[in-house]
């Protein structure tokens, strides 16, 4: 039988058995990220095992049915391969890891309490599939790890567990570079995969086959700990690109100038790219890889320190700017009733992990009479203080202001001309709120209209 892992074997002998289907893969962890990437392979090679150690996914998937809501295509693609017998799923990471000889790891890697990397599901999980690795198979780290990681914590472990020694197994680090509801297309077409092995038959190995996977091709690096510090650089840059949208758009309020004019400006130099300033920034990816670094590496960050400070701060810059409106037209914010539009990070997409809206409903709460909040594209506001309210009832109160913290797009349909006078904070640059009705303060633009109070 072929490997993957395998350097005297024909570059194309190992790309047929593989597309073949020959080589079967396991793909741990079925989430937001890990189904849309089971589905792919399974879509390219027609023999995946997905595992989870959450049961109800594992039925799901089993039922041809997609756990995973906002990725477009994803049911379809899971319904297809699932019926064609080339996506199967288990709980059972011994079995899956027994019958594979490809092992893609996309487990969450998060933050502990302290803000310092916590990679223990990964490290866990590579503790049960090192025991049933065999000489040939191919570990690929999709999770985001700190650089370093693959060389000084996960391939000793694999090498400890399994009993192979290095030569006999590979491991690569393929981060996963995908976004929110567009995981298929990213995975697929939206730019290359970035790949670096702990050696040269494992860069080899991964670059074979994520050439099927992906039509813009692999980007082969020189080791692991470089595709590391790929994934966390194109994090940290984005935080940091944000911060300074953040600070500069403060100016919106001494000069008066809008930092959206002034960036879209500036952003016609080619090497040029403000990125837009905000009331937060929030997801399971920016806010979080900068600590990859800061509280990974035994050096100082104080430019990455100091842009996590800022992009923190937004929420309560938003807030703040809610209170200077009703100061500057002598109310009061404890009589105010007030509307906290979307709690999801990002327009459009379903996930509310760490977002900005969390902070600002808390703190509103303490400070307005009352706040309602909504999103429709987030099922459960459980987690936030409030009171809900349907998009489609907000008509139907009055408010005596707005927050808009997330430009969904089923927020353009609003008729701000059926409200009151209100005070509207848009703490989303790229969203307009058209009416001349209201006085309206958008972060990075300022007070845009006069209004009627
Ligand atoms: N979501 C994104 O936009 C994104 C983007 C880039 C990179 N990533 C990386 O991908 C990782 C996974 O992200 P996600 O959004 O799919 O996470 P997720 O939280 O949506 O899903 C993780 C899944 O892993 C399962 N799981 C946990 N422990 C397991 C184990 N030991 N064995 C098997 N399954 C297990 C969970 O039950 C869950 O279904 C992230 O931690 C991150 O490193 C995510």
């Amino acid at each position: 039988m072929s490997t993957i892992y395998d350097l005297n074997a024909a570059e194309q002998v190992r790309s047929d058995a593989f597309v073949s289907g020959e080589i079967p893969v396991a793909i741990y962890g079925l989430g937001k990220m890990g189904l849309p990437l089971a589905a792919v392979y399974a879509d390219t090679c027609s023999n995946v095992i997905g595992v989870d150690v959450d049961p109800d996914v594992v039925t799901a998937v089993e039922a041809g049915d997609c756990p995973v809501s906002g990725e477009p295509g994803l049911p379809a693609l899971v319904e297809q391969t699932v019926e064609e017998g080339a996506l199967r799923a288990t709980t059972s990471i011994d079995a899956a890891a027994n019958e594979a000889m490809i092992h893609v790891a996309i487990v969450p890697t998060l933050l502990d309490d302290d803000r310092n990397p916590d990679l223990s599901i990964l490290q866990s999980l590579l503790e049960n599939v090192g025991p049933q690795l065999d000489t040939g198979d191919v570990v690929f780290v999709e999770s985001t790890v700190p650089p370093g990681s693959c060389r000084d914590e996960i391939f000793p472990l694999l090498e400890e567990t399994s009993g192979l020694e290095r030569g006999d197994f590979g491991l690569a680090f393929c981060p996963e570079r995908t976004s929110s509801g567009q995981a298929i297309t990213d995975i697929t077409e939206s730019y290359p995969k970035v790949v670096g092995g702990v050696d040269q038959e494992s860069t080899e190995a991964a670059r074979i086959v994520y050439e099927q996977l992906n039509q813009k091709g692999v980007i082969p690096v020189s080791n692991a700990t470089t595709a590391e510090a790929v994934k966390i650089t194109e994090g940290v840059f984005r935080d940091v690109n944000i911060a300074l949208a953040n600070e500069l758009a403060e100016l919106a309020d001494p000069l008066p100038v809008d930092f959206k004019e002034v960036a879209d400006a500036a952003n016609t130099i080619p090497f040029i790219n403000l990125h837009q300033p905000g009331a937060g920034v929030g997801g399971h990816c920016i806010p979080y890889y900068p600590y990859f670094l800061i509280n990974w590496i035994h050096m100082e960050f104080p430019l990455l320190q100091t842009a996590r400070n800022v992009n923190d701060s937004m929420p309560d810059f938003t807030v703040d700017a809610l209170h200077s409106q009703f100061e500057a037209t002598n109310q009061d914010i404890k009589n105010a009733r007030v509307l906290v539009l979307g709690v999801a990070y990002r327009g459009n997409v379903a996930e509310t992990r760490a977002a900005p809206a969390k902070p600002i409903i808390e703190r509103l709460s303490k400070e307005a009479r009352e706040v309602f909040v909504t999103d429709p594209v987030i099922d459960d506001l459980s987690d936030f203080e409030g009171s809900e309210i349907k998009l489609a009832d907000i008509h139907e109160k009055d408010f005596d202001a707005v927050i808009l913290v997330t430009n969904h797009e089923k927020f353009d349909g609003i008729n701000w001309d059926s409200f009151d006078p209100l005070i509207i904070v848009n703490g989303r640059p790229s969203a307009t709120i058209s009416s001349e009705k209201h006085r309206v303060y958008t972060i990075g633009s300022g007070l845009q209209s006069n209004g009627k109070l």
